[in-house]
Formats: structure tokens, sequence, C-alpha cells
């Protein structure tokens, strides 16, 4: 591997140069983490080329906050995410910029208020515990699956008001099963042209066809009922731009399609990860639990949220070690330069959560497992840190939207299990993938406890 290191300010960032044509593809298909690993070596904002592609990645806070909040309008999501949003939901907000973005963030902005979040809290709990009860003391549950069921229940319910089993909640679940085959490995997607069948685009092609059948008939009864529920689907169905208009069916149906994308793996990654640190350390779980039962014993709801401070801790610090989404990818608008560095208008900008969470710079012992870190008492003495050493939901204008729907959830469903069971681990070593949709942990086996 041949060395681009240099100081100048109008060069690209330093790198491992890779291979000629290819670049660093080999390497990072390979073993990403080891590429990883080699990257960090040249700093903080380190360029290469990948899949054809200028990548710069930045592991500086403060360039992540320049790129994210300061001069968020120089930067677009781009190239490679736009290709996403093609395939499942052009329409949708994750996808889209500029005046179009902003017009829908403002209207779905009203669909996660906290008095809407709150509507939602009841059948996080009602779910989780159902699951929690099919569960012996001893069983061995796969928990890659299991908290991807889990999320997609709760989002079948919040999001359409349907019955996972029943025969409308099965389109949901098999779309978004359709989807993740489909997307699942960023890897091939950037290899396989879209317009190639693969058999699982053509059974991708078949659900959605399904679901937008089903977004329609569920819009048109929603607009037509004299008593609607209070899922999302509802409010979308209801909502009106300033100028009265309301959203097509059409794009009701990517909205919805971009939830169940953005919410699902993310939350499900979560708590995977979560569950898999609790089950190796007794004293966190221990303390969880002491919380649990002293909060809210038998029945959780939303008004014990604030309450549930090593919850929240350990939510945090499980987002902190595994951010679901471990880069987010920015283009600039035109060539800029950032850290001091040129980076060229078509370069793809990778803001790393997964470095910038892991800095030794900013973290005491940024390998550990250490819910306590983020306790409030502790927290205090915590100010020196840049905002944007930690952003598991990224930042700025485009922030993500369901935050607060995804820590209560987190709260809610951990909270739950810890008032009912404990967990051992089965799987002590994870087999990391970052070529998911979400940082993907192989699987993950624990075994449950119940007192
Ligand atoms: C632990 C769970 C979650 C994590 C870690 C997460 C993370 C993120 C991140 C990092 C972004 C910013 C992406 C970027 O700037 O490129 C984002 C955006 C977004 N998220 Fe989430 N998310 C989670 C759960 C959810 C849920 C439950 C929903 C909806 C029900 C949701 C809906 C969205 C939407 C719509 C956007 C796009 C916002 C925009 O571009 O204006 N997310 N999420």
């Amino acid at each position: 591997m041949t060395d681009t290191r240099t100081d100048g300010t109008d060069s690209l960032p330093p790198g491992p140069s890779g291979l000629p044509l290819v670049g660093s593809t080999v390497a990072l298909l390979r073993d990403p983490w080891g590429f990883m690993n080699t990257a960090i070596e040249y700093g903080d904002v380190v360029s290469y080329t990948a899949f054809g592609r200028q990548f710069v990645a930045v592991g500086d806070p403060d360039v992540v906050e320049r790129v994210l909040v300061a001069e968020n309008d120089a930067f677009e999501k781009g190239g490679f995410q736009q290709a996403f949003g093609e395939l499942i939901a052009p329409e949708g907000v994750v996808f889209t910029e500029g005046e179009r973005w902003r017009r829908q963030r403002q209207l779905l902005q009203s669909a996660f208020t906290p008095r809407e979040i709150q509507s939602y809290a009841d059948e996080m709990v009602t779910e989780t515990a159902a699951l929690a009860d099919t569960w012996a003391d001893g069983d061995v549950i796969e928990l890659r699956e299991t908290t991807s069921t889990l999320t997609l229940r709760i989002l079948t319910r919040t999001l359409f008001d349907l019955d996972f089993d029943a025969e409308r909640g099965a389109i949901v679940r098999d779309a978004v099963r359709a989807l993740s085959d489909y997307i699942g490995n960023y890897a091939t997607l950037m290899l396989v042209p879209s317009w190639v069948p693969t058999p699982s685009k053509r059974r991708y092609e078949r659900a959605m066809g399904e679901l937008d059948t089903l977004v329609d008939e569920l819009v048109a009864e929603r607009r037509n009922a004299a008593e609607t529920p209070t899922d999302l689907l509802s409010m979308l169905a209801a909502a009106e731009y300033p100028d009265g208009e309301q959203m097509s069916p059409g794009e009701v149906r990517d909205q919805l399609v971009t939830f169940l994308f953005a919410g699902h793996e993310t939350t499900a990654t979560a708590l995977t990860f979560a569950v898999w640190l609790l089950a190796g350390d007794d004293e966190a779980q221990a303390r969880l639990t002491r919380e649990a039962e002293s909060v809210c014993g038998e029945s959780l709801s939303f008004t014990d949220l604030p309450e549930l401070e090593f919850t929240e801790a350990v939510a945090r610090e499980a987002l902190r070690l595994y951010p679901p989404l471990t880069d987010l990818f920015r283009e600039p608008t035109e060539a800029t330069t950032l850290g001091g560095y040129r980076v060229p208008a078509d370069a793809t900008v990778l803001l790393s959560a997964y470095r910038c969470h892991r800095h030794e710079e900013y973290w005491d012992t940024p390998e550990t497992f250490r819910p306590e870190r983020w306790l409030p008492e502790i927290r205090g003495g915590d100010q020196d840190r840049p905002e944007y050493a930690y952003f598991p939901f990224g930042g700025g204008p485009r922030h993500c939207l369901g935050m607060r729907f995804a820590m209560t959830e987190l709260k809610l469903t951990l909270a739950t299990l810890a008032g009912r069971l404990t967990f051992d681990r089965v799987t002590e070593k994870l087999d990391l993938s970052p070529f998911g949709l979400t940082l993907d942990p192989g699987p993950v086996e624990v075994h449950v406890r119940k007192p």
C-alpha cells in the first residue's frame, strides 16, 4: 500500500491509496475493520477510493458538526444515498432535498411530538411484555431475529394500527422482510446494477406492490372514517401542508416505507447490542432490574420515562459503542475544504460515528461498556467533550425524525424486560459487519433467566 500522507491545504486528505483501478475496494470488502484501523493511522480526516468513488472519512467531532450543522446547506445526502431512495421511496423524507424536504419535514414533525409518542408507548410495553411471557427460564434466544420481529410488531401497530399476525399485518411484515433481503447488503448493491432482475428484487417488487395497494386502501378508509385511530398513517392521511394540500397516497406510502426502513432495523440493532452488553454485565443488569422494579412495579407507562435514568444510560451507552448507523454520508454541493484538506465536489464524505464514539481523546476507557458515564451527576464533569463526539441520531436540521420515538421504545422495552427477567451470554464474541443496512453483529444468542 502506498502512502499519500501530506500536509498541504490544497491536497486531498492523507490515506491509504490501495490498488490501481479498484483503490481500496478489495481491502475494504475483505477486512473492513482492519481497513478502518489502517485508515485511522492517517488522522481524523482521511481519504481513499473504493467502489469507484472518492471517500473522505471524518472522525473529528468539530468537522462532523461543520458538515451536519454549521454548513449543512453546503452538503447534500448525494448520489450514494439517493440510489437507495430511488429504489425504495423516492418521495421519502430521508431521501428528498431542498424545499421538497423542508416541506415534508415540517409536516411530518407533527406526527412525532411527545403527545403522539405517548399514545404509542402502551403498544411498546404490551408487545414487549407479551414477547417476554413466551420465554421460559433457560430458553436460548437469538437476539437479532427476536428484536427485529419485536420492533416490526411495534411499528406495524403504531404506524398502521394493524395486528402483525392478521392478514393485513402480514403484508407489512412481508414487505419489510423483502426490503431487508433486497437492500440488506450495501456491498452487493454497489456492485450489482439496479436493473439486474435478481430473485430478491423480484420478491421485493411483488411485496411492495401489495403494500402499495394496502396503503391506498388504508388512506381511503381513514379519510372516509368518522373516527380515526391515532396511528401515524391516520395522521399523515389527515395532515395538510400550509397551502391546504394533502399528501397523495403515493407520498403517504413513501413516508411509511421510509419510517419502516429508518425505524425498524435501527431500533432492533440498538436493542440487540444493549441486551448483549447487559448480558455480559451482572452489575448493570441488577441495577436495571432494581430501577424497573422501583419505578413501575408491573405496569410501565409513558409517565415513568423520566425516572428511568439508568435505563436511559444503558441505551445511550449501547448506542455509543455500537451506533446502528456507523457512518453518515454527505456530498459537498461544490468543492470545499475539511480539516484543512481539499474535498472535491463529487467526493462522498463519510462521518464516522463509530470512530468518534470510541475516540480516545474524548472518552475515558472508550472500549468499555460503562452506562454510569451517562448519569446526570457524572455527565456534569463531561462538559469539555465536543458535542459531536456522540451523534447516534445524526445532527443539525436532518437529525433523526424518530429519535424521541426510538429512545422511548428503547427505554420502555429494556425496562419491561428488566422487570421480568435477566440474560446470560451464549455468544461471547460478536462478528461485526458494517455492510448491512445497520451495523450487523452476526448471530447473537443469550440465555433467558427468569426468577
Ligand atoms: C435507535 C434507533 C434509530 C437510530 C440510531 C436512528 C438514526 C438516525 C440517523 C443517524 C439519522 C440521520 C441520517 C443522516 O443524517 O444521514 C436518522 C434519520 C432519520 N430517522 Fe432515524 N434512527 C432511529 C430510529 C428511527 C425511528 C424509530 C424512526 C421513525 C419511526 C426514524 C426515522 C428517521 C427519519 C424519517 C430520518 C430522516 C430525517 C430527515 O432526513 O429529515 N428513525 N436516523
